[in-house]
């Protein structure tokens, strides 16, 4: 069957039905329905097997299509390099494998390093392998618990579950590896602290005190998203980042940032933590990275956590002895470069800015309107909108209302997200993360289809 002429819609959904085991999806709703399935995409515009066209707020329902859909420049890059040359074992270098790796840590002032893989669990589990093993030779065994922080998520596979902060991703996935150890959110409407003169450094101040209990000694690294992405779209609070650089330097504690939905323009810069002017050790990325047209990773490093892991060439032992088949596959880094060109040649970063801006101004306007909007968080065109059921106690709304109004929107033409199976009683943030070439009207599409979801769902 030649499927890009295969026409037969309904052979289609009956074989997905009968046999696609849907991600984060119960199926029994699929003995009634018709499971989805989307046949073809244009800018921000999918359409379905119906035929029905939808305006995608969420790039790709998880932020990834950050160039948007039907890049035939992307698809030319890939089909080049696979037929000149499509997979060769990582042990090996490849030409767009050492061209991106360039022009990506040029981007990345204090980064020399990147090791490919293909998905961003991954990337985070390359670099949980790098802590350890710097424990291991250079810690003298000390230094292996890695922190992490509630409500942030760095992956499905089952080391990067156990550093991670959502308690609905992890239920009845444990046990766990031993030395992941969780410190507090830094949501301020969510203060674990009431109400507190200096939240942001408050909330660092938090991570010192997990360091002190549980021994300096024994903390290598924390991991953290710049920007939380799935459990709530939580900004950084005034003061926080310089504070946790401060307490990384003082405890030794090599700093891993989790780019993975961030990194590759979402915010308006290269990467979020640029934002913030902070110095990583470990920087992770994977879904903006080629726009999901090629499945590709990275964890890139400085030079100094290379360093540790060639000083020793005598011991057959000492090297980073990690393989991913995949991370190979030269279509990831082919189509990482032609992604990146787009963005450089369209002035993406500038768009997303300016869009940013404009979705957070509208969505603040329509808080004047619906109260249930307790709040609205972002950074560039990674916005969030929580709903309380009441602004005064701040009480979430609860999640059917919530789906109804992504469900309102989708009525409406515009496909948006909301966190969902993430913290519990807390799924209750609607999520925007347009690619990044979005227009002024399109941004406009977006608001006005929650503006009369909202006055459907909530009155
Ligand atoms: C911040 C963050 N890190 C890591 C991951 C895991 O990436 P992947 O699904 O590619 O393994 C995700 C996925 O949503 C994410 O949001």
């Amino acid at each position: 069957m030649d499927t890009a002429t295969f026409n037969d819609i309904g052979a289609v959904i009956e074989a997905d039905r009968a046999h696609v085991w849907h991600h984060l999806s119960q199926h029994k709703q699929y003995e009634s329905i018709d499971p989805r399935v989307i046949v073809e995409g244009k800018g921000l515009r999918v359409w379905d097997a119906t035929g029905r066209e939808t305006l995608d707020a969420v790039s790709g329902g998880v932020w990834t299509v950050n160039v948007g859909y039907g890049r035939e420049s992307i698809a030319n890059a890939v089909r080049d390099q696979l037929l000149k040359m499509n997979y060769f074992a990582g042990s090996a270098g490849s030409i767009p494998g050492a061209i991106y790796a360039e022009k990506l840590t040029e981007k990345m002032p204090g980064m020399t390093r990147v090791y490919y893989s293909n998905s961003g669990s991954e990337a985070n589990e390359k670099a949980y392998k790098m802590v350890r093993q710097i424990a291991h030779t250079v810690h003298g065994g000390k230094k292996w618990k890695i922190l992490y922080r509630e409500r942030d998520y760095h992956g499905t596979t089952i080391a990067a579950l156990a550093s991670g902060g959502q308690e609905e991703r992890r239920a009845m996935y444990g046990p766990f590896p031993e030395g992941f150890i969780p410190v507090p959110h830094c949501l301020e409407y969510r203060s674990q602290w009431g109400e507190v003169a200096d939240y942001g450094l408050r909330a660092a101040n938090a991570i010192e005190e997990v360091i002190l209990r549980e021994g300096p000694d024994s903390v290598g690294a924390i991991i953290l998203e710049p920007v939380t992405a799935g459990g709530g779209v939580i900004t950084p609070p005034e003061g926080y980042w310089p504070r946790v650089q401060e307490i990384c330097k003082k405890y030794g504690l090599l700093l891993i940032i989790d780019e993975v939905v961030c990194g590759v323009g979402r915010t308006g810069a290269w990467f979020g933590y640029q934002q913030y002017d902070i110095q990583p050790d470990i920087v992770t990325m994977a879904k903006g990275v080629a726009s999901g047209y090629a499945a590709i990773s990275c964890t890139v490093t400085t030079e100094a956590v290379f360093e540790m892991f060639k000083s020793n060439p005598d011991d057959p032992m000492s090297y980073f002895r990690d393989i991913s088949t995949f991370g190979g596959c030269t279509a990831g880094p082919a189509a990482a470069l032609e992604n990146m060109r787009i963005i450089e040649d369209e002035g993406l970063l500038a768009n997303t800015t300016a869009m940013g801006e404009r979705l957070m101004a509208n969505l603040n306007t329509l808080a004047e309107k619906h109260a249930v909007i307790g709040q609205v968080r972002g950074k560039g065109l990674f916005v969030g909108a929580e709903l309380v059921s009441d602004r005064g106690t701040r009480d979430p709304l609860a999640e059917k209302s919530v789906a109804a109004v992504v469900g309102g929107a989708m009525k409406r033409g515009v496909q948006i997200g909301m966190t969902n199976r993430s913290v519990p009683g807390f799924n209750n943030t609607l999520c925007l993360s347009p690619a990044l070439m979005v227009t002024a009207d399109q941004i406009d599409q977006m608001s006005t289809a929650i503006d009369e979801a909202l006055t459907e769902v909530c009155g």
